[in-house]
């Protein structure tokens, strides 16, 4: 039997501060079983329950990485998961310091009457998935030792039809529902508003798109009485889509943009911002958080700390190294991305040291 935590802002602000702690990020290790077979896939590596375990196990014994990752969001089949000694997973990031986390979404599905957009899910229970409402499976990660959440929303820029009005409303809707669920259970929700790169739009169109979800997100997150102190956001960066052919953006350009952003339509209060990495170059997403992290003037008077949830930026080095190279040498190439990106939440990280 499960008891419920009581809603306890002492404690969300405290984590969340220990998120976002100095010189430190987090590691995004939730893919769901489905990208995470894909993944291993394109390395080469046939995917399993055993074969995810064993990657990530090796990725959090890495040596030191602690000084970098304050949590590491997990999927629930890895947060029952364990160390190869028999430790939990959980028990075992929680004993170097790093706090376990966990994407509670259950993925997306089609927005009815929006060809081509998609609504986050994963609040209702799903019986025929095996889920539990998200009540009840926030207060048994709790138990189980998680003190941060993830819900991603996806938004997809196409043409002057997407994303609509109404698929961006319900996305918030349901970010902001998870955020205060999430909250009387003890759990920092991470807000995740993904303006996709995938795309041929500007950066203008991204930063249309990603300001809209900021306003509609925290509208929602007012109604629903989120503490936004006790949040982090997760957002994009104000970049380009892939397929964008026009003049180039420059890295100092993503890094003002983004800025400016967030100063404009992210309340102040809100715990901390955490940018993903979308797609972009392990580099790149390096350099765009060390530009951010080095501004001055008009452009560095914001609240927040900027740091990193990153996935691919973090991971994509590390997974090459273990289908090639084995399990030290793809716990050197994390703890050497981890390094460049705790460098560039202080703007110390420079290409030299790539
Ligand atoms: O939800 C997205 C992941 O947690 C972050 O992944 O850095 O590869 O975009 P990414």
């Amino acid at each position: 039997m499960v008891t419920r935590a009581v809603m306890d802002k002492a404690l969300l602000e405290a984590t969340a501060a220990a998120l976002v702690a100095s010189g430190k990020g987090i590691l995004a290790a939730d893919e769901s079983n489905g990208t995470m077979t894909k993944r291993l896939e394109g390395a080469g590596i046939e995917s399993s329950e055993e074969a995810r375990r064993a990657y990530r196990a090796n990725l959090f014994a890495t040596p030191g990485c602690e000084s970098a990752v304050s949590g590491v969001i997990l999927y629930d089949e890895t947060i029952r998961q364990n160390m190869d000694d028999g430790t939990s997973i959980p028990d075992y990031l929680n004993s170097r310091g790093m706090l376990p986390g966990i994407k509670v979404d259950t993925g997306t599905i089609d927005f009815d009457g929006c060809p081509g957009e998609k609504v986050t899910k994963g609040i209702e229970a799903e019986p025929e998935n095996g889920w539990a409402d998200l009540g009840t499976r926030c207060a048994e990660y709790f138990e189980m030792g998680a003190r941060f959440a993830k819900w991603r929303a996806v938004i997809q820029i196409e043409g002057r039809e997407k994303p609509s009005n109404a698929c961006m409303s319900a996305n918030a809707e349901a970010l902001a529902r998870y955020a205060a669920i999430c909250q009387e259970n003890g759990l920092v929700p991470i807000i995740e508003p993904e303006v996709l790169m995938e795309g041929s739009h500007n950066y203008l169109e991204c930063f249309v798109a990603t300001m809209t979800m900021f306003q509609k997100t925290f509208e929602e997150c007012k109604v629903q009485g989120v503490h936004l102190a006790g949040t982090l956001l997760k957002p994009n960066m104000i970049i380009g889509g892939n397929g964008y052919r026009g003049a180039e953006q420059t890295r100092d350009d993503v890094a003002a943009s983004t800025v400016i952003c967030l100063t404009h339509f992210v309340p102040h209060d809100v715990g901390g911002i955490v940018f993903l990495s979308g797609g972009q170059s392990d580099e790149e997403a390096t350099d765009h958080l060390n530009r951010m992290n080095s501004m001055s003037g008009v452009y560095s008077e914001h609240p927040w700390e900027l740091s990193y949830s990153y996935g691919r930026a973090l991971q994509a080095a590390a997974l090459k190294a273990w289908a090639e190279e084995g399990a030290e040498a793809s716990q050197a190439a994390f703890a050497h991305r981890a390094k460049m990106n705790s460098l560039a939440r202080s703007g110390d990280w420079d290409i030299s040291l790539e």
